[in-house]
């Protein structure tokens, strides 16, 4: 099955592993002196922040939010549910990294970092390991980005196909025959 799903690998495993590094050393160097709240945006997200997180070395909290954008579907509805949330009382004082999977139309990060905001954070940044520009339906920059895209689906490291093969070392593109099969 995963052959058949499997159009090519986009990121190896140790491709990860150095973008992982360098953004860390990035984020290490902006908050060097500061105390960080690391935001890990569930599920997608699991994988990657798990690895950052382990080569961040300044004080740093975790929180974690789930929000829906997708459903069942490749293609963004646009509209933000968020599944799981987390209230803090030093919320205004708090430096939140937002880390993100991947960002695609660009509304969940975007609506994100307007909900921190709106609630009063300190400063907000967004930190994502894939990017898919091409597909922006809202204009939005992300701070921190690991890898630049292709207008591809791809699954793995954390990133579902139909909530599966999160568990993948690496990044996926899926194939056509796959797509097509479910047409
Ligand atoms: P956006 O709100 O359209 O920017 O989409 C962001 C979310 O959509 C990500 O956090 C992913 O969960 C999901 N997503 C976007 N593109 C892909 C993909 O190629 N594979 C798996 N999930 C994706
Ligand atoms: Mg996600």
């Amino acid at each position: 099955m995963l052959d058949f799903i499997t159009k090519k690998i986009l990121v190896p495993q140790e491709e990860i592993e150095t973008i992982v590094s360098r953004l860390a050393e990035e984020i290490n160097r902006d908050y060097e002196g500061k105390k960080l709240v690391i935001v890990c945006v569930l599920k997608g997200s699991i994988m990657f922040t798990a690895d950052l997180s382990k080569k961040i070395n300044v004080v740093n909290e975790m929180e974690f939010v789930r929000v829906s954008t997708y459903g069942n579907s490749t293609e963004s509805s646009g509209e933000m549910k968020v599944l799981l949330d987390f209230d803090r009382e030093d919320f205004t004082e708090c430096d939140f990294l937002i880390v993100e999977d991947i960002i695609d139309s660009g509304n969940t990060l975007s609506r994100l970092v307007s909900n921190f905001k709106n609630r009063g954070a300190k400063s907000v940044k967004t930190c994502t390991l894939l990017d898919k520009p091409s597909r922006r339906k809202v204009e939005f920059e992300p701070d921190y980005v690991g890898k630049v895209i292709p207008d591809e689906f791809v699954f793995g490291y954390g990133l579902d196909l139909f909530e599966e093969y999160r568990g993948l070392p690496y990044v996926a593109v899926v194939s056509e025959e796959y797509l097509n099969s479910l047409k």
